[in-house]
C-alpha cells in the first residue's frame, strides 16, 4: 500500500458491482475515505463488510437510486456529514442497453439517457460545491463504443463483470471480443489508472480520455 490517496473522501458509484466493488477496495488500500452506493442494498453492504474487513474505511448509501436527483443530493450529504469534505467523485455506475438504432425503443432510449447519462450529471450538480472547495477530481468510466464500433454490438466491452458475464457465455461473441484484447486485464492493473486520476499524481491533468482496454482498440 502506497497511501496514494491517505485521507481523500472519495465517492465511488456502483459499488455494489463488480468493478465498483473492486474500486472500492483498490480505492481503500491506498487509504481513501470511501463513500458508496448502490441500487441494491445486500450487495452494497456486502462491499462495505469487505472493504472494513480488509481494514479500510467505508460508508454507504443503499438503496440509492442516482436517476433520482434526491438520492444524488442524499449521497453528498452523506458523505460530506460522515467526513467533513469530498475530494474525489468516482462515476462508476451505470446500465446501457444496446439495440440497432432502426429497433431501438422510445422506453430503450430513454432508459440509456437516465441510466447512462443523467445519473452522472445529477450527481456532478451536487457535487460540485465540495469539489470546488477541495479542488477536486472527477473521474468517469466509460465504454470503448464511445470510441469504436464492435460488429457484434450488445457489447460493453471485455471486463468480465455482472454486466458481461451473461454474453461472455456466447462462444462467438467472447471469441471476437477476448480475441481483441492483446494484454490480460485481470489484477489491479485496470484499476491503477482511476487510482492515478483520483491521486495528486494527476493534478496537472485535466479533461482527458484515457483509454484502458488491454489493445482492444489497436488490435
Ligand atoms: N464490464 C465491462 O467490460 C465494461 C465495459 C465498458 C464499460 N463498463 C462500465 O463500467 C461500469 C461498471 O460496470 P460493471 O461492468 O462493473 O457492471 P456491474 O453491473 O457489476 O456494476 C454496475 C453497478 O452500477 C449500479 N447502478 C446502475 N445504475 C444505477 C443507478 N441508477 N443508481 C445507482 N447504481 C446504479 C448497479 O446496481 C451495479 O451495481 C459501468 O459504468 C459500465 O457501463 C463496463
Amino acid at each position: 500500500m502506497s497511501n496514494r490517496l491517505a485521507g481523500k473522501v472519495c465517492i465511488i458509484t456502483g459499488t455494489g458491482g463488480s468493478m465498483g466493488r473492486e474500486a472500492a477496495l483498490a480505492f481503500a488500500r491506498e487509504g481513501a475515505l470511501v463513500v458508496g452506493c448502490g441500487l441494491y442494498a445486500d450487495d452494497a453492504q456486502a462491499t462495505v463488510d469487505a472493504v472494513r474487513t480488509a481494514g479500510g474505511t467505508m460508508v454507504s448509501l443503499h438503496p440509492c437510486d442516482l436517476t433520482r436527483p434526491a438520492d444524488c443530493g442524499a449521497l453528498v450529504d452523506l458523505a460530506v456529514r460522515t467526513f467533513g469534505r469530498l475530494d474525489v467523485l468516482f462515476n462508476n455506475a451505470a446500465m446501457a442497453y444496446f439495440n440497432w438504432i432502426e429497433d431501438i425503443s422510445d422506453d430503450e432510449w430513454d432508459r440509456n439517457r437516465r441510466e447512462e447519462v443523467d445519473l452522472v450529471f445529477y450527481l456532478a450538480r451536487a457535487a460540485w460545491p465540495h469539489l470546488k472547495a477541495s479542488r477536486g477530481v472527477i473521474v468517469n468510466t466509460a465504454s470503448l463504443n464511445a470510441l469504436m464500433s464492435f460488429k457484434n454490438l450488445g457489447s460493453l466491452g471485455v471486463i468480465e463483470t455482472n454486466q458481461t458475464r451473461e454474453q461472455l457465455k456466447n462462444p462467438e461473441w467472447a471469441g471476437y471480443m477476448l480475441g481483441k484484447t492483446s494484454v490480460d486485464l485481470d489484477g489491479p492493473r485496470k484499476w491503477r489508472t482511476s487510482l492515478f486520476l483520483a491521486s495528486d499524481d494527476s493534478s496537472y491533468v485535466t479533461g482527458v480520455d484515457i483509454v484502458v482496454d488491454g489493445g482492444m482498440k489497436v488490435w
